[in-house]
């Protein structure tokens, strides 16, 4: 081997040995920098609130000014219903409803799209009393909506809050219009949980089909499903902006599922709770 030949093998050795040194130096440089960045930025803070930057929305079990005081058993008092309905259907939809509306006891409305007509006037009270909903036309000049009925329906949640009289209210419980409620069952699956904490209670479909359209961890208003008071009052301040970031999907349900995601809160699922939807079934 001649020299030169030599003296090459050697450098390329010493630069092998040398970049492996600075490979590691560096490493642990750009650790180091990483764990001062780290401190330096969350370092003040409890490990909750650092992990509060992280979320969207804050921390899941943050207090609400739901009446914590009252440790009173809830009952059906302590439960507004939200029934999604329409003009449209209901003629035939009114049964359903008052098949399970106990009047001057369950308290709630139902929604529709436009007031009633002079054929269902006067609106007996029998049924759950009537709202009409905001024209979401008009508040989301902007937005262009897959189906704006869809929008209007879960608009219903935040419609429900602003009317006010939410003293008292532990739950609301999402319905449709033919919707079948055991009231008493209800109350008594709702009691086992904490109103001042964030819950979304229903279950998935048991459709197959519709869980992988949409989620398999998703609740839908044709069982109901319920949110708990300290929820919807964290939900209703975001909900133009979720509204608008979700204007593609194309059902109520599914919107409100993604919107309670964002929020941190999962399903939780309670067997009572059933969906069927005929027109899927047939289809799949
Ligand atoms: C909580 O409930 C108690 C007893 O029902 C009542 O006196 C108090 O005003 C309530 N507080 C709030 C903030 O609603
Ligand atoms: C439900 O409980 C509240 C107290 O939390 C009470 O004021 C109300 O009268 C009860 N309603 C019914 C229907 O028992
Ligand atoms: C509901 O309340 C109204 C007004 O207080 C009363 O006239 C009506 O008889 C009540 N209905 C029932 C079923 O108790």
């Amino acid at each position: 081997m001649s020299s030169a030949a030599t003296k090459f093998t050697q450098m390329e050795q010493k630069l092998q040995t040398l970049s492996l040194g600075t490979l590691c130096k560096s490493i642990a440089i750009c650790g180091l920098v990483l764990f001062l960045f780290y401190t330096f930025l969350f370092g003040n803070l409890p490990y909750n609130e650092s992990l509060h930057l992280f979320m969207p929305f804050g921390n899941q079990w943050s207090p609400s000014s739901a009446n914590v005081t009252d440790n009173l058993p809830t009952n059906v008092s302590h439960i507004r219903f939200v029934i999604a309905g329409s003009v449209r259907t209901w003629l035939h939809r009114r049964p359903y409803v008052e098949a399970w509306w106990r009047e001057n006891m369950t308290r709630g409305n139902l929604w529709l799209e436009f007031p009633p007509p002079k054929e269902f006037l006067p609106w007996p009270s029998s049924s759950p009393p009537f709202r009409v909903h905001e024209d979401v036309r008009k508040i989301y000049i902007h937005s262009r909506f897959v189906d704006e009925v869809q929008i209007r329906m879960y608009r219903s949640i935040l419609e429900t809050f602003r009317l006010g009289d939410n003293k008292d209210v532990r739950w609301y419980v999402m319905a449709d219009d033919d919707t079948l409620v055991f009231v008493d069952n209800l109350v008594e699956v709702l009691g086992k949980y904490d109103h001042t904490k964030y819950y979304y209670i229903g279950t998935n479909s048991e459709c197959i089909g519709s869980n992988a359209i949409f989620s398999f961890n998703m609740g839908y208003g044709g069982a109901g499903y319920a949110l708990s008071y300290a929820l919807v009052e964290a939900l209703v301040s975001k909900m133009h902006d979720c509204i608008r970031r979700y204007q593609h999907l194309f059902l109520s349900d599914y919107i409100s599922h993604s919107c309670l995601a964002d929020l941190g809160v999962d399903l939780t699922i309670e067997k009572g709770y059933h969906q069927v939807i005929i027109a899927l079934t047939k289809r799949f």
